[in-house]
């Protein structure tokens, strides 16, 4: 009864905002989120969007400031922990084909926040275009690498980008080169409150067999050194003093568990879902290696995936 009850509540909301939309644009009430992450832990969203286009995603930020509801951008979920609660209030996915567009031109690649960033190194590829390679491995979306500023392989997202369109709060579209935006190691603040809508990203023409190469190496290099079970990918920012995996993995922490959550033993900067998992298990061991490292080192490890939601 309760729970009816508290579905139904939450269905007024989705119902009204539905109402605002283009029919093309997809919205549900109470909408698992666990299934959207990577770590696959976690409650339900309130209310779950996916415009059909700009103009529907403006009007769900408008009706957002209208109603005082909070907002999340979703992308691949791959840098995100919903706690077991859920998140109370609005979840926006550009999962729609408008947004995940990718095109090539001369030495540069325009991609929707959408777009996935396996398909951004593909294309790339094809079209003769280096430098992008390292992006094939990071299991997220454009819009997910610029509000992270996501990295690998001693590259990053900022390093190679050209410029970026992008929504205000307020739903007025703005473009502007990379070198205006604020971002660091692990993080652009713009997109805290922003939504990227498009990046372009810079290349350079290269031997597409050469290419291949370096995705390959890089592909390898990921397989030896990172677990396969379902994560966040790095659960920590490395500290200035030394990488977080080999600060964890010297304190002996590898293989510490927390119900189904446990310090991989690939690589001790991850945490694994080994099947069946709480949100509060994964939030257990964090709080675990935090203060281990705190008492024994005097380092304050910071997470570097994004953790929403309500207990
Ligand atoms: N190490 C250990 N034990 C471990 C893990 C690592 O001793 O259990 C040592 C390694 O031997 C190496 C050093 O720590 O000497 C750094 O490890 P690694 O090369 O794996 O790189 P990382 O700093 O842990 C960073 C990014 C990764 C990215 C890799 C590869 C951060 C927090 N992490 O990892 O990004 O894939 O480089 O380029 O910056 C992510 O952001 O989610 C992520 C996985």
């Amino acid at each position: 009864m309760i729970a009816a009850l508290s579905h139904r509540a939450k269905a007024a909301p989705a119902g009204e905002l539905a109402a605002r939309l283009s029919a093309a644009s997809v919205v549900r009430a109470d909408e698992p989120l666990a299934g959207r992450t990577t770590l696959r832990v976690g409650g339900p969203a309130d209310v779950y969007v996916e415009p059909a286009d700009e103009a529907d995603l403006a009007a769900g930020l408008a009706f957002c400031r209208e109603r005082g509801l909070r907002w999340l951008l979703l992308g691949r979920g791959s840098n995100l922990l919903v706690r077991d609660g859920g998140f109370r209030g609005v979840v926006i996915c550009l999962a729609q084909a408008s947004f995940a567009r990718v095109a090539v031109n001369g030495t540069t690649l325009a991609a929707g926040a959408g777009a996935r960033l396996k398909t951004v190194a593909v294309e790339a590829r094809r079209h003769g275009l280096g430098g992008l390679e390292f992006l094939e491995g990071i299991p997220g979306s454009v819009g997910g690498a610029l509000r992270m500023n996501a990295g690998a392989m001693n590259a990053w997202t900022f390093e190679v980008l050209e410029r970026v369109r992008f929504m205000a709060p307020d739903g007025a579209v703005h473009e502007r080169p990379a070198a205006a935006l604020p971002a660091r190691y692990r993080g652009c603040p713009l997109f805290t409150d922003h939504v990227a809508l498009e990046a372009v990203f810079r290349g350079r023409p290269a031997d597409e067999a050469a290419i291949r190469q370096t995705m390959e190496t890089f592909n390898r290099k990921r397989w030896e050194s990172q677990p396969p079970q379902p994560s966040a990918g790095c659960m920590f920012k490395n500290p200035a003093a030394m990488p977080a995996g080999r600060l964890i993995d010297q304190l002996g922490l590898k293989g510490a568990r927390v119900g189904g959550a446990m310090v991989s033993d690939v690589h001790a900067n991850f945490i694994v879902n080994e099947g069946g998992a709480t949100a509060g298990d994964v939030l257990a061991l964090i709080t675990r290696i935090r203060e281990r490292v705190r008492s024994e080192r005097g380092i304050e490890l910071e997470t570097e995936v994004e953790i929403v939601g309500e207990d």
